[in-house]
């Protein structure tokens, strides 16, 4: 089962619509509930006409700090047993302040959601309004200069003597590269659904992590969190946006207890550029010093960018540089400001996406100086053992990665020399960079459910945000427990069952499918022994440990043969349940104690055709080729491949959230002025998996893919266009002005 190229089992529920998003749960007598956000960056409420607004016809009520439930502030330093991660440690309607744009000021619940949006639209608010930082490269007056600072330890690592190896080498690269904010932009807006029932709290939401969502709202409503059930068992996608918990999610529970009525509230378009998080703008200076043969000695990677006052995320670039490559002498600095703009969060590779861009660009324009290879350098800097922790990878297989997708694109082919490579008067130019990113893995739990009839339920508070979970843990469950596939019935999904890991840091499959590998094993073991304890049992007083099982049927070599059904039978049993959990694994986190050190690998090459008049880029064709351990479903995962190509591609030529520095206010938030690829910009995609199984890290020997594959794109895009034109655009996106 494992490996098998399994077709995605929630496929036809997906096209038919079946497939329910949370808003789109069927409630009895709802509110609708439209936010009002602030249109000022910094200052307080002087006042809300919300009289007029509630005369509109169909508008019920407007909520705000005036009348709105006081609810728990999460709590400062340790979180008193909860598992809590807020997107932002926000909660919001409790008083006037107001600290960055979009922030939420109102609920508008009305009878349908046009008459809330409309109630929403002409609630006139007035404010004091106060300077607000809004330019991390800007001194602003003593009240509002936002403080530069450096982050803690964790973000600071030093190893040898940077400037002393960087004054001695040979060549140096010392470069500027910057990389916009963006949005994730995920198909299914947020949206939040919340039912009381007496003491009980249901809640549906488009969340990656039904268990911390469920504490966050249980620890705000001061609940037992067994009085709250946090449902999402299908995600129009999140790469991030949904990965934390964020404040609206509090305000539909709220609204409900307010009116004692189901509350949906569900986040438009624009509303989603501000209310859950974006992809922080971020200035990189990267410094590399080799000696002519290639070996660098000295690397430097600068990351410089923003949080928000509310407290948040902070983009962390240089934690990838600092172990990709054997560099003796590093040096790793972050430096932050907070700003009065909305909460950054983690999108899909936070901190590896935009900061190996820098890097892998950096590399290229060595190459360049040193008269070198691309990929000759990258090996000659092979890193075994991560330099950060000194710690071996538990498997690192980037040098078969370039080595493949070389031959696969036909890199040998290629002319150094930019400008050189010219067809049907388009200038061709080919870049390639290194895709990396941790293999996470969390601890978690699971419950499996074997009825008579030889179906296995498993359960576990985890969620499909459309990668195909569901398959995936069944295929893993049916390989582990010697049921066939369509006797695996996957539940997840909902905060009700046992507590799981977030679909975050590409972790779920390995975390998840860890334990419920582990426990559908103990299951098999269970069956067996029980049936060669059977009389009755063809295979009476077996070894055990000698029978096969798989598709729901158990033999011996000679062909003597049971089934589930006629165990269970046999044993009067309806059914047999295990639980099992894992823990985290040890060097997970940065600088914790471990045996090894957990990364994946790729190597992404790209073609970029440069029209000379006109600066039209087109990527005919791009090739990756991963390490990421096991692959389970070599469909599934082409897929994900495919989508974070096209993300990096996005990053490359496209995306820019455009704020403006003077208000805080964002211009592009929409898909028509914010650009994402569309089918026709993507050409020809190769995806190929090395498939060598990392059994140190999990059972099943698989990693993460969902953010590999999005990283390294960006820089393989730019190096390409170099190679095309000789000019080396280091700040994205790569637009066609930039190349005239
Ligand atoms: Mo991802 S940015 O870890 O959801």
């Amino acid at each position: 089962m494992i490996g098998q190229e399994k077709l995605r089992v929630d496929g036809p529920l997906k096209v038919s619509g079946k497939a329910k998003y949370a808003s789109e749960h069927p409630v009895d007598n709802p509110l609708y509930a439209v936010i009002v956000k602030s249109t000022i960056s910094n200052g307080t409420i002087t006042n809300m006409a919300t009289e007029e607004v509630e005369k509109i016809p169909g508008v019920v009520k407007v909520i705000h700090a005036g009348n709105a439930l006081k609810l728990r502030p999460y709590p400062t330093g340790g979180d008193g047993g909860f598992n809590l991660f807020p997107g932002e440690p926000f909660i919001p309607l409790q008083d006037n302040k107001v600290y960055n744009i979009g922030q939420h000021i109102a609920l508008i619940l009305a009878e349908t959601i046009e008459d809330a949006r409309l109630g929403a639209s002409r609630l006139k608010v007035s404010y004091q309004e106060k300077a607000a930082a809004l330019d991390k490269e800007r001194v602003y007056d003593d009240y509002v200069t936002p403080e530069r600072y450096n982050t803690g330890e964790e973000l600071q690592h030093r190893r040898g003597n940077f400037k002393q190896a960087k004054n001695s080498a040979s060549v140096v690269v010392e470069e500027d590269y910057t990389v916009p904010a963006e949005h994730h932009n995920p198909m299914e807006p947020s949206a939040t659904i919340a039912i009381w029932k007496g003491e009980k709290l249901t809640v549906y939401d488009s969340t990656q992590g039904v268990d911390n969502s469920r504490n966050c709202v249980a620890h705000c409503f001061e609940m037992d969190p067994k009085n709250v059930r946090l449902i999402a068992y299908y995600i129009g996608g999140g790469f991030g946006c949904k990965g934390f918990f964020w404040p609206h999610t509090l305000l539909a529970p709220m609204a409900a207890k307010i009116m004692d009525r189901p509350v949906k509230l569900i986040l438009s378009r624009e509303d989603m550029y501000t209310s859950a998080g974006h992809r922080p703008e971020v200035s990189q200076r990267i410094t590399l010093a080799a000696e002519n043969n290639g070996n660098i000695t000295a690397a430097e990677h600068i990351t410089y960018s923003y949080g928000s006052i509310l407290g948040g995320h902070y983009e962390p670039c240089g934690l990838t540089s600092a172990k990709l490559y054997d560099i003796p002498n590093f040096s790793m600095v972050h430096q932050y400001t907070k700003l009065n703009y909305p909460t950054p969060t983690p999108m899909r590779g936070p901190g590896e996406a935009n900061g190996s861009f820098a890097l892998e660009s950096a590399l290229d324009e060595l190459a360049e100086k040193l008269k070198m290879d691309a990929i000759d350098l990258r090996v000659k800097n092979f890193a075994a053992v991560n330099p950060v922790d000194n710690l071996p990878y538990s498997s690192n297989n980037v040098r078969e990665c370039y080595e493949r997708g070389a031959k696969l694109f036909g890199w040998n082919n290629r002319n150094r020399q930019p400008g050189k490579m010219v067809k049907n008067g388009q200038l061709i130019g080919h870049g390639m960079a290194t895709a990396t990113y941790p293999a996470y893995r969390s601890g978690g739990s699971c419950k499996l459910i074997l009825d008579e009839n030889g179906v296995l339920t498993v359960q576990t508070a985890i969620q499909d945000i459309g990668t195909g979970t569901y398959t995936v843990m069944g295929q893993i469950a049916a390989e582990a427990s010697g049921l066939a596939l369509e006797n695996i019935k996957i539940e997840i999904g909902d905060s009700d069952f046992p507590a799981g890991p977030l679909s975050g840091g590409s972790m779920v499959t390995a975390s998840a499918g860890s334990y419920i590998q582990k426990g559908a094993e103990k299951l098999k073991k269970q069956l067996l022994d029980l049936a060669v304890k059977q009389e009755d049992s063809p295979l009476f007083q077996l070894n055990s440990d000698k029978l096969s099982f798989a598709n729901g049927t158990m033999q011996d070599s000679s062909g003597k043969k049971d089934t589930i059904q006629e165990v269970m039978k046999r044993a009067n049993k309806k059914e047999l349940v295990i639980e099992e959990s894992s823990s985290v694994v040890k060097g997970f986190a940065f600088g914790q104690e471990a045996e090894y050190s957990y990364q994946s690998f790729g190597a992404i090459f790209v073609e970029a055709n440069i029209d000379p008049d006109l600066g039209v880029i087109t990527i005919p064709r791009i090739v990756g080729v991963f390490d990421a351990g096991t692959i389970i479903n070599p469909k599934l995962a082409n897929s994900q491949m495919y989508g974070g190509i096209i993300f990096g591609y996005s990053m490359a030529l496209l995306e820019a959230t455009e704020f403006d520095h003077d208000t805080g206010r964002i211009i592009n938030a929409d898909l028509a002025e914010y650009h994402v690829p569309v089918n026709a910009d993507i050409n020809d995609l190769t995806i190929e998996f090395l498939n060598m199984p990392d059994y140190k890290f999990s059972s099943h020997g698989g990693r993460g893919i969902g953010e590999l594959s999005a990283i390294g794109v960006s820089a393989a895009i730019a190096n390409a266009i170099y190679n095309a034109t000789g000019k080396r655009i280091r700040n994205l996106p790569i637009t066609l002005d930039k190349l005239l």
